[in-house]
């Protein structure tokens, strides 16, 4: 409801200058906190997706497995980590993504996602489209059917919708 919504974004704490100076960090802890925003926030991610037969949702490393998780469970699907290189122990695909400074990668297991299975693409945060960019090739590769991605937060105006033309749809349950 309109009403959750706005008791949701007034919870999310704004602190400036971290982790750099010049940059307003949306830290989302006050709402993981509090029982009942929890769990407003996960079934307004969870209800975009309702109706429709979910077999896997992704969450990216690492505040999007808090988020991943739960919708998962919520829709009645199993859960896939996209993590930073270097932690997962099977086989993985890689994929690069550059920064501001410099690049990234992320990776997944070979075998999480097998074709055709219906998945969707979940974080905490949609700011530049980067980390998400490269969490959807990952899932392109893997020959799976993407239903779309949802993020807690979306940052407008880093243009990260944009970035992401292309790659499904996207939805944000709240929008700065
Ligand atoms: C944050 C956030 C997203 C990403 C969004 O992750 O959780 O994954 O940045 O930024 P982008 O749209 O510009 O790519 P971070 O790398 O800080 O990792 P963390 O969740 O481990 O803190």
């Amino acid at each position: 409801s309109p009403d959750s919504l706005e008791r949701l974004s007034s919870t999310i704490r704004d602190v400036p200058d971290f982790p750099q100076p010049g940059i307003l960090f949306k830290d989302i802890t006050p709402v993981l906190a509090d029982a009942h925003l929890l769990q407003e926030a996960i079934e307004g991610m969870a209800e975009i997706f309702a109706g429709q037969k979910v077999d896997k949702v992704v969450g990216i490393d690492a505040r999007g497995f808090i988020f991943g998780a739960m919708i998962a469970q919520r829709l009645g699907a199993g859960f896939v980590p996209v993590r930073k290189k270097g932690k997962l122990p099977w086989k993985t695909r890689g994929v690069d993504y550059s920064l501001e400074y410099g690049t990234n990668s992320v990776e997944m297991h070979l075998d999480a996602l097998a074709p055709g299975e219906r998945v969707v693409l979940a974080d905490d945060l949609l700011a530049t489209g980067g980390t998400a960019g490269a969490a959807l090739e990952l899932i392109r590769q893997s020959g799976a059917e993407l239903l779309g991605s949802v993020f807690f937060i979306e940052l407008a105006f880093l243009c990260g919708r944009e970035r992401l033309e292309g790659m499904g749809p996207i939805h944000s349950l709240l929008k700065f």
